[in-house]
């Protein structure tokens, strides 16, 4: 039996706790008359086989998602695969990885270290995706992470859960481009995030996206809790091709700057 709409729904549950602006936008666009349609999902893990690309899409499978997409982003050392279900009311789900085998022994030996504390059978659950972190860190460890890797040290703080929920522009009927709805939240006191502009993508490609910085939040370390940055909201702005149909793919090269928008250095 599939949980899969009890499993978004956890997962936006989960999602809008740590992230906090989210809800905040979504209030703002149904205010506006809008129904808000979500384009994708986004989950990161670490390419170990505990815990790989493979065990996170169990739950979406056995739903009836199918893998449409693989990519390589080459300069943060991950690789990532979308899912695509028959219904397309159904947003899409892009599950990221992190190449352990392309970082550092330390990092490697942290990442083990981690996983190994995943309780037996956490996996075979459905809500696996939702999860949370099951495993402890001091904040220490979670410094020495993000020398490393921004991603590694995202998911060993915050472990398995969404991401970010990224909003369908396209289908909104109150803004007719991506850079009407940023206008929208700028002028509602949103940060967007600027790293290599705040649109990425172009009508050509198919795809443009934008997001918000992510906020920050308390979490509970073993050595205390500390404030770091969680979670941003994303928005997706999908063009036709020629052959009319909308581009439902993914773009590497111009969503390598939105891996970084958890980088909140003020
Ligand atoms: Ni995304």
């Amino acid at each position: 039996m599939s949980h899969i709409e009890d499993l978004f729904q956890a997962l936006w549950a989960d999602y809008t706790r740590i992230a906090p602006q989210a809800p905040k936008i979504a209030s703002l666009l149904q205010a506006r008359g809008e129904t808000i349609v979500n384009d994708h999902i986004a989950l990161r893990t670490f390419a170990h086989s505990e815990v790989d690309i493979e065990v996170l899409d169990r739950a979406f499978v056995t739903a009836g998602y199918e893998a449409s997409g693989r990519y390589d982003f080459a300069e943060k050392k991950l690789t990532a695969c979308h899912y695509e279900h028959p219904s397309a009311d159904m947003p899409k789900v892009f599950i990221s990885a992190l190449l352990l085998d392309e970082c550092s022994p330390r990092l490697r030996e942290i990442v083990s270290q981690l996983v190994a504390q995943i309780p037996e059978g956490a996996q075979d659950d459905w809500r696996f995706p939702v999860l949370g972190r099951p495993w402890s860190i001091d904040h220490k460890t979670y410094l020495e992470l993000l020398q490393e890797s921004q991603y590694a040290a995202w998911v060993a703080a915050f472990g398995f859960r969404a991401n970010h929920f990224t909003v369908a522009v396209h289908k909104l009927k109150s803004v007719d481009s991506l850079g009407a709805l940023n206008q929208v939240l700028l002028d509602e006191g949103f940060i967007l995030n600027d790293q290599g502009g705040q649109i990425k993508g172009t009508p050509q490609q198919g795809l443009e996206q934008s997001s918000t910085m992510a906020d920050k939040v308390p979490v509970e370390f073993s050595d205390g809790s500390f404030s770091i940055p969680s979670c941003y909201y994303e928005f997706a702005f999908r063009h036709k091709m020629e052959d009319d149909s909308l581009f439902n793919g993914f773009i590497a090269g111009s969503a390598t700057h939105l891996f970084d928008s958890t980088n909140t250095q003020s």
